[in-house]
C-alpha cells in the first residue's frame, strides 16, 4: 500500500466513501474539526493511499496478531547452508582489483545511499546522517561517506554518481543539510535526492488504521526495498546510466567504515559476471544484530537476524566458526540491468511484518504512548531481491576495515558511537602503521575520509613521520581536491 507519486483527483464525497467501504470510516471522525489547511492535508493524504492493498496488508497483520505464519520468512533452514565466499585479499585479488579499478576508471559504477530510516533505537530526531561521528573533525555519517566517494572519484579520475535515498522522516531535513553543507564536498550534478514511499501501520487487534493526529494516518517508511520502486519512479535508473554506470552499489548511512566502491569487491562482482554481490563479515557471536546469508533450495537469500530462530544461530560447525556466519553489512553492488528488470518485475519484495510500539491518538483524540508492541508495521528489504539474481557472489571483507555501524544509544553493548569512534581509531592506526608513520601515546588521531588506504596515507605523511599532536590525517580545506 505505497503513496502513489500522482494520485488522480477524486471528488471529496467518492473519496470519503472509497474510505468507509474499506471499513476505515474511524480515520474520518476528526474530520470536521479541521481547519481548512489540516483538512485538505489530510484529504490529499487519504488520496495519495493505495486502497486497493489495504485488505492484503490487514490479513497479514491479522495473522501476527493470532500468532500465524508471518510471510517473508525463510523457507525450511534446517538444510541450510552458508555459501562459498571470495575474501577480500584473497587469491583472486589481484585480478579482482584490476578489473575493479578500470570500471571505476571508466566511469561505470555508481553509489546508492540508503538513509531513509527513522534510527529509532538511536534515538534520532533527524536523519542519522547529520549525526557526528568524526572523533576529532566532528564530520557527519553524510560527509564521511560522501568524502569516501570523493577518495574514489579523485583515485580514478571520474566522479561517482550518489543517489541518496530519504524517506517522510528524513527528506526535508536531508536536502536542507545538503544545500546547506556544500553537498557534503560533491558536485551536486552527481547527486540525486529521492524520496521511498510510506506503508500505514495496523493496530494489532483489529488490523485497522491509526490517527497520529486527528487528521493524519499513522505512516511509516517502507523499508529499504522501497528504494526499487522510488528510484524508478524519480527516474533514477536512467539518471544512472546517462552517467554511464553500469553497476550500483547500495549501502547504509549508519557506517562510517563502508567502503562501498572498494575496487577490489567491484572486481569479484565483474569478473563473476554476477547481478548480486555482497559484502559479509564473520559473524562470531550468536546474538549479533545482523542477517545471514545462507544458501537453501538452490537459492542464496538473506536471512535477517530478528528472523533467525535462536537454536539456529547457535550453532556451530566443527571449525568453531557459527552454521550461519555470512553476516551481511548491507553493501550489496548490482547490475543495473538487473535492477531495471526487477522493477519491471510485478511485486518482486515480499513484506515483512514487524510488531511495534507506535504512537497514535485514541477515540477521544488523547495521544497514546505504548510502551508494548500495539501495531504492526510493513517493510520491504533490498536484499530480497538476492534470489532474483542471475549469479550471486559473497565477498568476505575484515570487519575491522569496513563496518563500524552506529545503531545504539550511549550504554549499549554493541554499535554506539565510543565503539563507533574506537574502531575508526584503530583503523586509522592500522593505517599509519603500515604507512610507517607513528603515532604519540595516547593522541588522537582520525583519516580524512578521502584516505582510503596506507598509499593515500603516504602521499601526505612520508613514512617516518611521528605524530605528536591530535591530528586528521589528510585533512586539507575544500576535501581531496586539495590535496
Ligand atoms: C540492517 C540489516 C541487517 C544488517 C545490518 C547491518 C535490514 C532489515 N537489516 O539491520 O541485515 O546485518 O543492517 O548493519 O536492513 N532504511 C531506509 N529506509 C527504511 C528503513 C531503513 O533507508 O525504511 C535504512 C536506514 O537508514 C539504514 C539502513 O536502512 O541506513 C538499515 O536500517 P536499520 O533499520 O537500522 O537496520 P538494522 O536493523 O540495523
Amino acid at each position: 500500500m505505497n503513496e502513489r507519486a500522482l494520485p488522480p483527483p477524486e471528488p471529496e464525497a467518492a473519496l470519503l466513501a472509497r474510505v468507509r467501504a474499506a471499513g476505515q470510516g474511524h480515520v474520518l471522525r476528526f474530520l470536521d474539526a479541521l481547519d481548512g489547511a489540516a483538512r485538505d492535508a489530510f484529504l490529499r493524504q487519504l488520496a495519495a493511499l493505495d486502497w486497493d492493498s489495504l485488505p492484503e496488508l490487514r490479513r497479514l497483520a491479522r495473522g501476527i496478531s493470532e500468532g500465524g505464519e508471518r510471510p517473508g520468512l525463510a523457507p525450511d533452514l534446517a538444510a541450510a547452508e552458508t555459501p562459498a565466499c571470495e575474501t577480500l585479499g584473497g587469491p583472486r585479488a589481484a585480478a579482482a582489483a584490476e578489473a575493479g579499478t578500470r570500471a571505476l576508471a571508466a566511469g561505470e559504477c555508481g553509489a546508492i545511499l540508503v538513509a531513509g530510516g527513522q534510527g529509532s533505537r538511536l534515538g534520532c530526531t533527524g536523519p542519522k546522517g547529520i549525526v557526528p561521528v568524526g572523533p576529532l573533525s566532528g564530520r557527519t555519517l553524510f560527509e564521511m561517506l560522501a568524502g569516501k566517494l570523493a577518495g574514489i572519484a579523485r583515485r580514478h579520475g571520474r566522479p561517482v554518481p550518489l543517489a541518496i535515498m530519504t524517506s517522510s522522516a528524513t527528506d526535508d531535513d536531508t536536502r536542507r543539510w545538503l544545500a546547506d553543507h556544500d553537498h557534503a564536498g560533491l558536485d551536486p550534478a552527481e547527486v540525486l535526492v529521492f524520496r521511498q514511499s510510506d506503508l500505514p501501520s495496523l493496530d494489532d487487534r483489529e488490523a485497522n488504521l491509526l490517527l497520529d493526529a486527528p487528521g493524519r494516518i499513522a505512516m511509516a517508511p517502507d523499508g529499504h526495498g522501497g528504494m526499487l520502486p522510488a528510484l524508478e519512479r524519480a527516474g533514477g535508473l536512467e539518471w544512472f546510466a546517462r552517467h554511464g554506470c553500469r553497476h550500483v552499489v547500495s549501502f547504509q548511512v549508519d557506517n562510517p567504515l563502508a567502503m562501498p566502491l572498494h575496487p577490489e569487491f567491484l572486481g569479484h562482482h565483474l569478473l563473476a559476471g554476477a547481478e548480486f554481490t555482497t559484502q559479509v563479515v564473520a559473524k562470531r557471536e550468536p546474538g549479533e544484530r545482523v542477517g545471514v546469508v545462507v544458501r537453501a533450495g538452490g537459492r542464496t537469500f538473506v536471512v535477517e537476524y530478528s528472523d533467525l530462530p535462536a537454536a539456529l544461530a547457535a550453532e556451530r560447525r566443527g571449525d568453531g566458526r557459527l552454521r550461519f556466519h555470512a553476516g551481511s553489512i548491507a553493501v550489496h553492488a548490482f547490475a543495473l540491468e538487473f535492477l531495471a528488470r526487477a522493477a519491471e518485475a510485478p511485486d518482486p519484495l515480499p513484506l515483512h511484518l514487524a510488531h511495534k510500539a507506535v504512537p497514535h491518538i485514541d477515540g477521544a483524540g488523547t495521544p497514546v504512548a505504548p510502551r508494548a508492541p500495539n501495531a504492526v508495521k510493513f517493510e520491504r528489504f533490498i536484499f530480497d531481491l538476492m534470489p532474483l539474481a542471475r549469479g550471486v557472489v559473497l565477498v568476505e571483507i575484515d570487519a575491522a576495515d569496513g563496518f563500524a555501524p552506529l545503531k545504539n544509544p550511549p550504554g549499549a553493548a554493541a554499535d554506539t558511537l565510543a565503539h563507533v569512534h574506537a574502531a575508526m581509531d584503530a583503523f586509522a592506526r592500522r593505517l599509519l602503521g603500515r604507512a610507517g608513520v607513528t603515532v604519540a601515546e595516547g593522541v588522537a588521531v582520525e583519516l580524512a575520509p578521502w584516505i582510503l588506504d596506507e598509499a593515500d596515507v603516504a602521499a601526505v605523511c612520508p613514512p617516518g613521520t611521528h605524530l605528536a599532536a591530535p591530528t586528521v590525517v589528510g585533512e586539507r580545506r575544500g576535501g581531496p581536491a586539495g590535496d
